[in-house]
């Protein structure tokens, strides 16, 4: 008996399906694989945020279940509208225009569980994080990609998606600081979008996890910045990246009271909360913890500097994007994204995601990730100058 439903049938399996096999013998045979293909921090979690958490955790009253449920800790809402008051001078009214989220990805189903009927078309940037398509073709909607190209500094075209399309569209998920690519948005390209996409009748979701990791400051920014956005706008952020707490999950979703109070309908009946612990050691997260964003950014700047050092040498400089801890590089003239990235398994032992694993704008790049030790990095270098 087939027991998958058929929602599932078309939905990929996650990112490194073609290579699944290889990666399975290189460590079969005991290669030493380099990951560069994972964003996700090795440093722990800041110490001040483990003692909160150590604290939260030994008081009984934390073991129950979680305190405003669904919703998230009044206390937390408040931190994160204290946070985005604090960073981007945005207003958000706790009550109404904040949610708690068990890691930003749980939001992206939540959103287009609560606003997408089946039929509707939701906009997603191609290249992009893949959960965006998976749960739109989940819900029996319909993706339409917009692509991301280096001519447009991979920001969308918005203003050439063709009339039908806007007319079935139902929302637009964006990502800016930009996974895979790394790119940034600016202010103008925000307000533009808002007007567009208010005219459209369109949501905009701006899934913004890499908030923090910005090397020019001036693009650091929130989608909510722009004037009138919470008519029509959510974002997404986490302390996944920001505070190196990817095994934690805990995210929040604010903006636009209709979008957050249907998200809340989907929501409670699907999980009962955010383990109190978390929450409360989110809170002192994100009061606190400035210092540790300035480290973690001076590493990172650190390993993309010896990455495009190491690159220049090879005659193969890179265009960095202003965001995130990933390089979005070109593969060399007439590879294929997948053919280059084995080669690189293969003879360098080094693994890196294909552009393709994105989307087909994809092709002809390959994703490489500063999550890794500096030793680590500078001996997969090595090993690709060595392949060359
Ligand atoms: C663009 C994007 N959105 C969402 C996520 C997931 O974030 P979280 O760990 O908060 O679920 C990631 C993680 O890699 C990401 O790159």
């Amino acid at each position: 008996m087939d027991i998958l439903a058929d929602r599932l049938k078309n939905i990929p399996s996650y990112l490194f399906m073609e290579l699944r096999d290889k990666i399975r013998k290189a460590q079969a045979a005991g290669v030493d694989l380099i990951s560069l293909a994972i964003g996700d921090p090795v440093e722990p979690t800041p110490a001040y945020i483990i003692e909160a958490m150590r604290e939260a955790v030994l008081d009984p009253v934390n073991h129950q279940y979680p305190t405003d449920e669904h919703k998230g800790m009044l206390v937390f809402r408040e931190a994160v509208s204290r946070w985005y008051g604090r960073k981007y001078g945005v207003t958000l009214d706790p009550e109404t225009e904040v949610l708690a989220l068990n890691g930003l990805k749980e939001g992206i189903h939540h959103f287009i569980l609560a606003t997408v009927n089946p039929g509707d078309i939701v906009l997603v940037t191609n290249p992009g994080y893949p959960a965006y398509r998976a749960n739109i073709l989940m819900a029996g909607a319909e993706a339409y990609e917009v692509p991301l190209l280096e001519k447009n500094r991979f920001l969308p075209a918005f203003e050439e998606i063709p009339e039908p399309v806007c007319r079935r569209a139902k929302a637009f998920f964006l990502n800016y600081p930009n996974n895979p690519t790394g790119a940034c948005a600016d202010r103008d390209f925000f307000t533009r979008l808002v007007a567009w996409a208010k005219t459209h009748d369109i949501l905009l979701m701006n899934d913004n996890p890499y908030s923090e990791i910005v090397f020019s400051p001036q693009r650091r920014l929130s989608l909510m910045q722009v004037a009138g956005a919470k008519d029509i706008c959510v974002e997404f952020n986490s302390l996944s990246k920001s505070y190196n707490m990817t095994g934690w999950r805990i995210g929040m979703a604010v903006g636009a009271e209709k979008i957050i109070h249907a998200m809340c309908r989907c929501k409670e009946n699907v999980t009962s909360g955010i383990f109190n612990a978390i929450q409360l050691a989110s809170i002192k997260a994100m009061d606190g913890g400035d210092g540790e964003i300035e480290k973690m950014l001076a590493i990172y700047r650190r390993r993309r500097d010896t990455v495009l050092r190491a690159f220049a040498a090879m005659g193969q400089p890179i265009k960095p994007g202003d965001g995130t801890f990933y390089l979005w590089i070109p593969v060399p003239h007439g590879r294929t994204s997948l053919d280059y990235a084995e080669q690189l398994l293969d003879q360098a032992g080094v693994l890196v995601t294909p552009g393709t694993a994105y989307g087909r704008y994809g092709e002809g790049y390959y994703r490489l990730s500063l999550t890794v030790p500096d030793e680590r990095l500078e001996l997969a270098l090595k090993r690709i100058k060595d392949m060359a």
